[in-house]
């Protein structure tokens, strides 16, 4: 079902999403940076009942925010990517970072998760939830069209045709991260993961069967699973730094990574398009 968007509606989002992060990470009085806070609400909860200081980043800036940061202080509201932060921003200056179902709409992650890593203080936490893309419900088009997963089944010329949209939102362009990326980008940036929770609710196996032959080729983990949680914390005695991987820890480690030379493709000949 589809969020509603009146004040009662948004306002018990916003108290929801803050009494569940009270209880992973006992949020007040803490500096937390929101990343897509959108229209604010969850940001206003945690201001209002739970005074944290709050600095809100996205991209689509709401006409509201100029009010909302006149009545809280505490709020600061910037219009702007979080993979390209304003300067101001400094290193290990937060306590907490958090999001929900923002990172499948995040244009270059990598860039995004490494900038967390650099805001968040060593003892820091990032809370994230967010939606998978080979999930049946991430083309953000359930609600219009009756069948799971369009996105891996039609192109977009053939969904807009099918729906006759003229086009198909911004939010049907879902990044393509699938979880176990997620899990090479934390390692990577010394992120561990101490709560993690799956959502899968949208699953239809008589529409994967009916559609084996497309949908198989996807790992089935991946069409079930809808979207994730996790709480990511740091070694609190190498914080930041990269988490080895022990599926490389018996080959010997070279002074560089190996690079492999490639070879230029061959090209036709000149006159052999002509045949
Ligand atoms: C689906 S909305 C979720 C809004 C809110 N967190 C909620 O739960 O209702 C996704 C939000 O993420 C924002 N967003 C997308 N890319 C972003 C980026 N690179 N940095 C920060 N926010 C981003 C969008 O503009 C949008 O406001």
């Amino acid at each position: 079902m589809a969020p509603k968007y009146d004040m009662k509606a948004r306002d018990k989002r916003g108290r929801d999403y803050a009494e569940h992060l009270d209880k992973l990470l006992d949020i007040r009085g803490k500096r937390i940076l929101e990343i897509g806070p959108h229209l604010g609400d969850l940001s206003i909860v945690l201001a209002r009942d739970y005074d944290c200081e709050i600095v809100g980043i996205d991209p689509l800036e709401h006409p509201n925010w100029g009010e909302v940061m006149a009545q809280y202080p505490s709020i600061r509201f910037i219009h702007g990517d979080m993979a390209d932060p304003p300067a101001d921003l400094e290193d290990n200056s937060f306590d907490l970072i958090i999001s929900f179902v923002v990172w499948e709409h995040v244009r270059h992650p990598w860039s995004a998760l490494s900038q967390c890593q650099r805001l968040l203080k060593p003892t820091g936490k990032k809370f994230m939830r967010a939606n998978l893309y080979r999930s049946a419900i991430a083309s953000h088009l359930y609600t219009k069209t009756k069948e799971p997963w369009p996105h891996l089944t039609y192109s977009p010329n053939e969904i807009k045709k099918k729906l006759k949209l003229p086009f198909l939102g911004w939010a049907f362009w879902v990044n393509k991260l699938t979880y176990q990326q997620y899990l090479f980008y934390f390692r990577q940036l010394g992120f561990y993961i101490n709560h993690q929770v799956f959502w899968k609710v949208h699953f239809d196996a008589a529409y994967y069967d009916k559609y084996e032959q497309r949908l198989g080729l996807y790992p089935k983990w991946d069409l079930e699973t809808d979207f994730f949680e996790v709480v990511l914390d740091f070694d609190p005695d190498a914080p930041k730094m990269p988490v080895a991987d022990p599926v490389y820890a018996r080959m010997p480690q070279p002074e560089h990574e190996p690079q492999i030379e490639l070879q230029p493709e061959p090209q036709p000949a000149p006159d052999a398009e002509k045949t």
